[in-house]
């Protein structure tokens, strides 16, 4: 790997419990390694409780909208003072399940940064996107719409995850050249803007990521480790994924 420090995270979804927080951060915090950033995202209700354990967290997703009457939703700057460190953004599940659109997307990545939180930028196409070549224009319009907005410097405090969405929970991994050749494209896409961003940002891969196939996907030249669902919540498949990275 590059000499970007590579990230493991752990994206727990609607999954979880207290339990789980013990068992998984006492794992996390047994192993830790200064070469290696672990992140976990639990669900928003276990944030408090995974930042008490001493471990690198997050949120799956963050509102746009400054406080205010909007019910049920999550505000950065509350995040932030219960210690989250880092959000996920523009997620395919948060895509597709609730409509967040490129623009929302880049409102949500903005907001993330106003309130120091480090966004972790979710990208990726569809089955039939691939299927149609357009993984690589994809891509590039949902990296685009947060350049547009916030310009490529924006990216510099920043994390970009590729997930292919035929890729998240389905058991069907991309393999490491796909992965990767996705992974330079960004890199390449971000080098026309800033080459020091291109250079300096850490690519995450994601979807079905697994103890059995980490390694080889971090192996890749532009890979700088991964965003982990099911894996994530099991705590021998996790360390030794995290292991994988290093
Ligand atoms: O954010 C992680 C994710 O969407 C991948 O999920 O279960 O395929 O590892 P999974």
């Amino acid at each position: 790997m590059a000499q970007r420090k590579p990230i493991v995270a752990g994206n727990w979804k609607m999954n979880g419990s207290l339990e789980l927080v013990s068992e998984i951060c006492g794992e996390v915090e047994k192993h830790k390694n200064v070469n290696l950033d672990v992140i976990i995202f639990p669900p928003a209700l276990l944030l408090k409780d995974v930042v008490s354990k001493g471990i690198l967290a997050g949120t799956q997703t963050i509102s746009e909208f400054d406080s205010g009457a909007f019910t049920g939703e999550i505000h950065a700057q509350l995040a932030h003072e219960l210690g989250a460190k880092y959000t996920l953004v523009g997620h395919s599940e948060r895509r597709s399940l609730f409509s967040e659109s490129n623009q929302q997307v880049a409102d949500k990545f903005a907001k993330a940064q106003e309130f120091g939180l480090v966004p972790i930028l979710c990208v990726g196409e569809t089955e039939q996107q691939r299927d149609a070549g357009k993984t690589e224009e994809i891509v590039a319009q949902q990296i685009k719409a947060v350049i547009d907005k916030l310009g490529v410097a924006a990216l510099n405090n920043s994390v970009i995850a590729y997930e292919p969405v035929w890729a998240i929970g389905t058991g069907k991994t991309a393999t490491p050249e796909q992965a990767q050749a996705v992974h330079k494209f960004i890199r390449d896409m971000l080098s026309s803007y800033d080459e020091h961003v291109a250079q300096t940002l850490r690519i995450l891969y994601g979807g079905s990521v697994n103890e059995k196939n980490s390694e080889s996907l971090f192996a890749q030249a532009d890979i700088d480790g991964g965003l982990i669902g099911g894996a994530s919540l099991q705590k021998d498949a996790f360390i030794s994924i995290c292991k994988s990275a290093l």
